[in-house]
């Protein structure tokens, strides 16, 4: 297999009209340098989803989490007289020597301490306390602050992003609270029910390929494919986002009636959206040929049909997981060249290789 280069002029990398695009270079999802070049270029530029709001209602409510291999800690601040205050994104890396302040989720905390020589700090991250550093000279804890990321609360789940690049939080999600407001889709009022995580053999954006079109459901799902419409199946394109939406079958199914809405959010992160019922999706990669898809599920109400659902959903996961195990394989294989997108189908393909083509040439 040839070596990927990145240099913007080559031509895999120029932009690509939809008609005639072609899929990336095999090399794009088997080179074991991808791992990195994704998390400086993609990871590290861009919104993370992070948890949920419920997490972090009361002032010192707090979590940890990872962001593109920087260790962060979500955290609700507290405002003069000790009420909630504003929810902040700390680095969770101690500034005496980089130990880390919090290890699990907890509740009401007055302040961070650090778990290795127990330097304490404010939940806006200002250093309060260091034993036994009397003699240090010229030592000031008032300069001392823990570095903060962005963050953001929207719909009841809460966002992070390391770097000023990242695009501001309303361009990434625009357009979606009307969408979901005509669907009669209130995410916020869902409450969190559980979380069932899968590690598959494939690199992320073999995953995320094959979220984004619903050319397969036909062949890989045919259970899913008696519930959904696939005729009707359409996908809506936005600068950051791409919404794929299918009314449900009105015939008594697992689902009801009702419109399903599957959102992608650039580069990792989907909201599968059913009538009652939010499905979160976090494609995390795991290096070379391999990732983790965090499922987190809300419900309105928890019911027999919750159970059912995540049945379901663990059916049509695995028939995901066979396919693009086999489909990076075949990548891995050197038998592949890229081949021909079908832009009836594919559309939402394109415009997540296109954004990816645009992050490389940004990031050589
Ligand atoms: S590393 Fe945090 S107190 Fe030493
Ligand atoms: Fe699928």
């Amino acid at each position: 297999m040839t070596t990927l280069r990145f240099d913007p002029a080559e031509p895999w990398l120029a932009a690509q009209p939809q008609d005639t695009a072609r899929a990336l270079p095999a090399p794009c999802y088997v080179e074991p340098s991808m791992a990195l070049r994704d998390r400086d270029a993609v990871f590290a530029r861009s919104w993370q989803l992070v948890g949920h709001a419920a997490q972090f209602a009361g002032a010192g409510d707090h979590a940890p989490c990872d962001v593109a291999g920087v260790p962060l800690v979500i955290v609700r601040g507290e405002d003069e007289a000790g009420a909630r205050g504003p929810l902040r994104a700390l680095h969770n890396v101690c500034r005496h020597r980089a130990g880390p302040l919090a290890t699990c989720a907890a509740r009401g905390a007055r302040a961070l301490t650090c778990q290795y020589h127990g330097w304490t700090y404010g939940l806006d991250g200002r250093l309060r306390g260091a034993p036994e550093m009397g003699r240090a000279e010229g030592f000031d804890p008032a300069e001392v602050t823990l570095p903060q990321a962005r963050v953001e609360q929207w719909q009841g789940l809460v966002f992070a992003a390391l770097d000023a690049q990242a695009p501001p939080f309303e361009t990434l999600v625009d357009g979606i609270d009307a969408r979901l407001a005509a669907a009669g889709h209130d995410l916020a009022d869902l409450r969190f029910h559980q979380r069932v995580s899968y590690d598959i053999d494939c690199d992320w954006k073999v995953y995320v390929d094959n979220y984004l079109e619903g050319y397969h459901v036909p062949r890989v799902h045919p259970a899913l494919n008696a519930a959904l419409d696939y005729a009707s199946y359409r996908t809506e394109l936005a600068p950051w986002h791409s919404l794929q939406s299918s009314p449900l079958d009105t015939a008594p199914t697992l689902y009801g009636s009702g419109e399903a809405l599957y959102f992608w959010l650039w580069p990792n992160t989907m909201l599968n959206c059913l009538p009652g019922r939010l499905q979160t999706n976090r494609v995390l990669s795991l290096g070379s040929g391999r990732c983790r898809v965090e499922f987190d599920f809300f419900y309105i109400q928890e019911s027999a049909q919750s159970a059912a659902d995540a049945q379901f959903s663990d059916l049509v996961q695995h028939e995901d997981i066979t396919i693009c195990s086999a489909v990076q394989r075949g990548l891995a294989s050197g038998s592949y060249e890229p081949g021909r997108l079908n832009p009836l189908r594919e559309s939402g393909v394109w415009h997540f290789h296109e954004l990816l083509r645009s992050a490389y040439r940004d990031r050589r």
